[in-house]
């Protein structure tokens, strides 16, 4: 069976073959998993947090998706850089992420949603973890990016489930 390669932009071909800020980073501040594993599609964000300022110093990351989910979060790793929390929870949008990469074939839009889901996470659980109140400008409730990145988990979460007694019935 021929695969039909999927109509990438040189952009994304590019930063997908040359990522930037690829890697762990052992000094982050905090560190967040979007997506799951059993599946690959999965990514971890890490943020250098200066906590006097709330600025962004440094930001990595590590997938096991696809091209279009390492392109896209090489680019929000790029965008983040120097932002304040508050700024990067605020401006950076699947649809922001999207359009700075020259668009993605809409079959893997997801892909931006989940990379921009492990950020906004990132920023949720910097607060959680640290027990600091959440500012005005951070919901309580899920912003969009991590309502989609729960549903994909809960969805591949289903799928191993029902795959397993499948795969131990032909052991
Ligand atoms: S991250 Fe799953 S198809 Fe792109």
């Amino acid at each position: 069976m021929s695969r039909i390669p999927l109509p990438y932009n040189p952009k994304v071909m590019d930063l997908f073959r040359n990522p930037k800020n690829l890697g762990k980073m052992e000094d982050a501040t905090v560190v967040a998993v979007a997506g799951n594993p059993a599946c690959g599609d999965m990514i971890t964000f890490y943020l250098k947090i200066n906590e006097q300022t709330q600025v962004i110093e440094k930001a990595q990351f590590e997938s096991y998706g696809c091209a279009a989910n390492i392109a896209t979060s090489s680019i929000v790793t790029e965008m983040i850089k120097g932002l304040t929390l508050e700024k990067a929870w605020i401006d950076i949008t699947w649809k922001k992420v999207t359009d700075e990469i020259g668009g993605l074939p809409s079959v893997k839009f997801h892909c931006g949603v989940l990379a921009v889901g492990a950020l906004k996470r990132a920023i949720r659980l910097y607060f959680d973890q640290k027990s600091i109140a959440y500012p005005s400008w951070l919901s309580k409730e899920h912003t969009f990016e991590e309502k989609q990145a729960l549903e994909e988990e809960e969805l591949a979460k289903t799928l191993s489930k029902r795959m397993k007694p499948e795969a131990e019935k032909q052991q």
